[in-house]
């Protein structure tokens, strides 16, 4: 089965992109930038150059393909809004995968959407999970709650280097899941006939809130944490400063984004029918705490290792 893999330069992208060569798939990348895309050639991909905000470069790529898998978003960085690829590039894509005939279509959507249909890149989802729907293709939508990878950057980055740790007042309670695991089931779901046509919750196994987070990090650094905790208020009023202008566009929907922790229900999903299905099982699934574990365990280690050879040569 040849797979186009969108969105393979990004966190949860280049763990399909992995785990897809590792077990035998021909896998094509469809990137926009074929210099950042070359360690997925290394790894042994074909890199095809497309750009959904230029959806004249999508058809093409399609050739020789049976199923596409979408973890591409749009980035803050990018020049324009968040519409021209999570909802003008996905209805081009999903418009010329009818054309090629792709047999299985993946796509990955946000867990609790319709509960947060205000926030624009969340009702960006929402639409196109509709247009999949009524597309007939052979759909699968995976609903996602937050990725480990992401509170790294959020929570043990800044308790290493003795930075403070922006939260809100309250959180909901997230099943964070490890993009490994993301990777995974999405893999297993392309052999597995039930997937088809339906809509998957896919998160971790434990729920946690950020103080929780904050806690684990700092038994597992040994480290203080220096918490800024920023009242749901300012979020706000940040929302709407930032929306008011056009360069603000894409920091005001991220903010929107930030709020949804705060604001909505916990980001948590009964897996059992998913672990039933795709006939896996939840003991095999990453914990939080080993993730941690493993992370600082090796950053930990290697800031020893540099510390000895620095007193060595003194
Ligand atoms: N992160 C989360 O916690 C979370 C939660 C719920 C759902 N999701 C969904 O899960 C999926 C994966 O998220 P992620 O965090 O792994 O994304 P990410 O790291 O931000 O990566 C985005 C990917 O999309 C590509 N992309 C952006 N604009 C493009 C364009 N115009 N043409 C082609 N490719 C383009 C990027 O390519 P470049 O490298 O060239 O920029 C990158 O490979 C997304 O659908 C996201 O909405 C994520």
């Amino acid at each position: 089965m040849s797979l186009l893999i969108f969105g393979s330069t990004g966190t949860l992208g280049r763990q399909i992109t992995r785990r897809a060569i590792d077990e035998g798939y021909i896998v094509k990348c469809f990137v926009r930038n074929l210099r950042k895309a070359y360690f997925l050639k290394e790894w042994g991909a074909e890199l095809i150059y497309g750009d959904l905000s230029l959806p004249e470069t999508i058809p093409l790529c399609l050739r020789d393909i049976s199923a596409i898998i979408d973890a591409s978003t749009s980035r803050p960085s990018d020049p324009y809004d968040a519409e021209c690829v999570d909802l003008d590039g996905k209805i081009a894509l999903i418009e010329a995968a009818k054309i090629a005939g792709i047999k299985k279509f993946i796509f990955f959507s946000v867990l609790n959407g319709t509960y947060h249909s205000h926030v624009p890149l969340i009702s960006l989802k929402l639409k196109i999970e509709d247009y999949l729907i009524q597309s007939n293709l052979n759909y699968t939508i995976f609903c996602l709650g937050g990725f480990f990878q992401g509170l790294i950057g959020q929570y043990a980055i800044p308790i290493l280097e003795k930075q403070p740790i922006w939260t809100a007042n309250e959180t909901s309670r997230v099943n964070y899941i490890d993009t490994q695991d993301v990777a995974k089931f999405t893999l297993r779901s392309l052999s597995v006939a039930d997937t088809t046509k339906r809509r998957f919750p896919l998160v971790g196994v434990k729920s946690w809130n950020s103080q929780e987070i904050v806690e684990l990090c700092e038994r597992l650094s040994g480290q203080p944490a220096f918490v800024n905790k920023v009242p749901l208020q300012i979020l706000q009023f940040l929302r709407a400063l930032t929306g008011f202008f056009e360069w603000g566009k894409n920091i005001s929907d991220r903010l929107s984004f930030a709020e949804v922790l705060v604001t909505g229900p916990d980001m948590t999903a009964d897996m059992s029918e998913v672990y039933r299905i795709l006939s896996l099982d939840p003991s095999d699934t990453s914990t939080l705490e080993r993730y941690f574990q493993d992370y600082f365990g090796r950053i930990l280690k290697r800031l020893k290792e540099l510390n000895d050879e620095k007193e060595k040569t003194l």
